[in-house]
């Protein structure tokens, strides 16, 4: 029984007996008033709540102990009573005293008064409160009202412990409310019962939506794991980091991080389920990038080693067969000779785009309107996209200007224009759209690779079979390819990608299955005058042989041999070198003059760089031609030549390396790299 409900007993017995104290006492021993009073007090003083009876006129005739300290007075002059030196007021801060006192209105209606709550103070601010029960008593004999009894019962540790709760409660229920992590509760049948604003956000679904009803973020093959775990918790275990894929309202997944508790009742049994849930969707798509990334960047390593090692065999595979070609031989001979030359061009063709996926292609960059280049490229792809197929090219009329390699930018959209035809076969619409676009830190941080600034981007956009997130991952890397054998061979996205890389840009796929696909491709924006820059073409000399001594330096024994032998052909006096120091002690032996120096760019222990800045520091007049497989950072800015700088690009054919030659040693001012 509460106390509360044990009041109205303790009252209906406290008057009952003060009725009967009252009457017997006024029959029987009128003359020991006295000490029945005094019996009486201690009667009342015996209850552990207040007890105030007032006789009919509003007169304190008891008050006992527990009363007086309630009430902060020592002597029976009582609520409601004039002269009261307490206050006594309603929970709204008004009055309680005079007819307002529940004593009062019991009297004065004859109707019993319950569960008043009263606030009573000897001074300010308010001490204590105290829950009022006042109740009429009747001479039973003539149905006269006779006395008044309350009851106070001191309440103020509940009200406080009850602010205390109230306080807790809006204090979890503001945390809930602000929390970043998505905080829900379940009922043991697996009902909502909590759903908070971070819960709102992440699923799509508002409070009044979900709560009392079973989650509809959880898809149906994940229902049955989740049962399992809401029942595990119900029966007191947790669980943390718990990964889960789930769905928005929307559709769209989400992985999650879950946290799992059980919530327990007063009695400890565990009346619901409590769940923190972290979003891990965007994590997790920038973590598989970034190792997406750093494969490719892997491959991208490997390929540019074997691409640099194939174009020193390339080169003397190309050579030797073109001196033998020379030789003019006949039938067969020739033939089996021109076999091996197109198989080597057609293994160059592959290097190149091993190289240009791995960036260690030398670029030629120059300012570029992508405008111009775009319709260019179009226009020259002509009838190779068909009839079939829908072309719309959307350019923005005050395109920025870019720095690329015109070449390498043309062959990227050729390579995603191709794509894009082979992926609408039964025909489609092609879109490729330019526009100036500025990429903000939120964009960055949310695709790696990108950086913040002002940009140039080109999307390439098709109506055609699109692609799944499995075949997207792997698009770039070089050999990926869906196509029959024989149809692709997948390094047309690789070589894009690596060219785009190479020229500070970055290239995005967003696609669908069924639903086409675009490519995106930012490149950053020049702040310049719209004038590009053309170069010079290089002088075609009129013959490629000569007279001058040249010193080769190549540490790879096939290719030397190769250059000497083709230089010896064509008149030239060659000095050998395997290494930097070997060249060195060369120069330094060799009286006559040595007109030009053709070294590989990246040689053991001191690299071509260092070495012909030795010796154009020995003799100003020295030319320098450089030649590799790939670039290595020593001679080039991005791949770009450093100006000043003459380069060969490996393999080359032995009038390729010719022609170079004379076009050096007859440019006017001479190749000298910068100190
Ligand atoms: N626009 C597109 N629509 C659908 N799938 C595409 C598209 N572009 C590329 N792909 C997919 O990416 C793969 C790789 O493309 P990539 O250009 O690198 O090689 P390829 O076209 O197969 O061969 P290659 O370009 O060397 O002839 C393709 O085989 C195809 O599956
Ligand atoms: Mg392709």
């Amino acid at each position: 029984m509460t106390i509360q409900s044990a009041i109205p007993f303790v009252l209906a017995a406290v008057a009952l007996i003060g009725l009967g104290f009252g009457l017997v006492a006024g029959q029987r021993w009128l003359g020991g008033r006295a000490h029945e009073a005094e019996r009486l007090r201690r009667f009342y003083d015996a209850f552990s709540c207040g007890i105030i009876v007032q006789d009919a006129g509003g007169r304190v005739l008891h008050a006992n102990q527990a009363a007086r300290d309630l009430l902060g007075t020592t002597d029976v002059v009582m609520a409601g009573s004039p002269g009261a030196d307490h206050r006594v007021v309603h929970e709204d801060g008004s009055s309680a005293e005079g007819d307002a006192h529940p004593l009062s209105q019991a009297r004065r209606t004859g109707l019993p008064v319950r569960g008043v709550v009263h606030g009573v103070s000897t001074g300010t601010p308010l001490e204590r409160w105290c829950l009022v029960d006042a109740v009429p008593v009747f001479d039973p004999a003539t149905g006269v009202l006779v006395e008044a009894v309350a009851s106070l019962t001191d309440i103020t540790e509940r009200r406080r412990a009850e602010t205390a709760l109230l306080n807790t409660t809006d204090t979890l229920s503001a945390l809930i409310q602000a929390s970043p992590l998505a905080i829900l509760a379940f009922d043991p049948v697996g009902k909502v019962t909590t759903w908070s604003a971070a819960a709102e956000q992440l699923f799509g679904w508002r409070a009044s939506e979900v709560v009392g009803r079973l989650l509809p973020a959880i898809a149906p093959d994940q229902q049955r794991t989740f049962r399992e775990h809401h029942l595990a918790v119900l029966q007191g275990q947790s669980f943390i980091d718990l990964e889960v894929h789930w769905q928005r309202r929307d559709g769209k997944p989400v992985i999650l991080s879950l946290a799992l508790a059980p919530l327990y009742g007063g009695l400890s049994e565990v009346r619901g389920v409590m769940v923190l849930a972290a979003d891990l969707t965007e994590r997790k798509k920038l973590e598989s990038q970034l190792r997406q990334s750093q494969k490719m960047e892997a491959v991208g390593q490997l390929a540019g080693g074997v691409a640099h090692d194939f174009n020193n065999l390339l080169t003397a595979i190309i050579g030797y067969t073109s001196l033998l070609l020379k030789a003019s031989p006949t039938g067969q001979q020739r033939e089996d000779l021109l076999e091996i030359d197109r198989a080597a061009a057609r293994a160059t063709e592959l290097t190149q785009q091993l190289l240009a996926f791995s960036r260690r292609q030398m670029l030629q960059p120059t300012l570029l309107d992508l405008n111009a280049v775009l319709s260019d490229t179009m226009r020259m792809m002509g009838r190779l996209l068909g009839e079939h197929i829908e072309l719309a090219i959307l350019p923005d009329s005050g395109l920025g200007m870019v720095r690329a390699d015109r070449g390498q930018i043309e062959q990227v959209i050729i390579n995603l224009a191709v794509n894009a035809r082979d992926a609408m076969e039964g025909g489609g619409k092609l879109i490729l759209e330019t526009r100036n676009v500025t990429l903000d830190r939120d964009y960055a941080s949310h695709h790696p690779g990108a950086v913040e600034g002002e940009f140039v981007m080109l999307a390439v956009t098709d109506s055609g079979i699109g692609m799944s997130a499995d075949i997207q991952a792997r698009i770039f890397e070089p050999f990926f390819t869906t196509k029959e054998r024989g149809k692709g061979t997948g390094l047309g996205l690789s070589t894009a990608y690596g060219i785009i890389k190479q020229s500070g840009g970055t290239i995005y796929v967003y696609s669908e299955p069924d639903r086409g696909t675009t490519f995106k491709i930012y490149l950053p924006r020049v702040m310049a005058a719209r004038s590009p820059i053309i170069l010079p073409a290089p002088l075609k000399p009129a013959s490629v042989r000569g007279a001058e001594t040249v010193l080769v330096v190549e540490d790879e024994e096939g290719v030397r041999s190769l250059t000497c032998r083709v230089l010896r052909t064509y008149g030239y006096t060659v000095l050998e070198a395997e290494n930097g120091g070997e060249a060195l002690l060369i120069a330094e032996q060799h009286a006559a003059p040595i007109h030009i120096l053709l070294t590989d760019v990246v040689l053991p222990r001191m690299s071509g760089r260092k070495l012909a800045e030795r010796l154009v520091r020995a003799s100003s007049k020295l030319r320098v031609l450089y030649m590799s497989g790939y670039t290595d950072g020593s001679i080039v800015n991005h791949g770009a030549l450093e100006p000043g700088t003459s380069f060969i690009q490996k393999p080359f054919t032995p009038e390729g390396l010719t022609q170079k030659l004379r076009e050096v040693l007859d440019s006017p001012d001479a190749s000298v790299p910068p100190a």
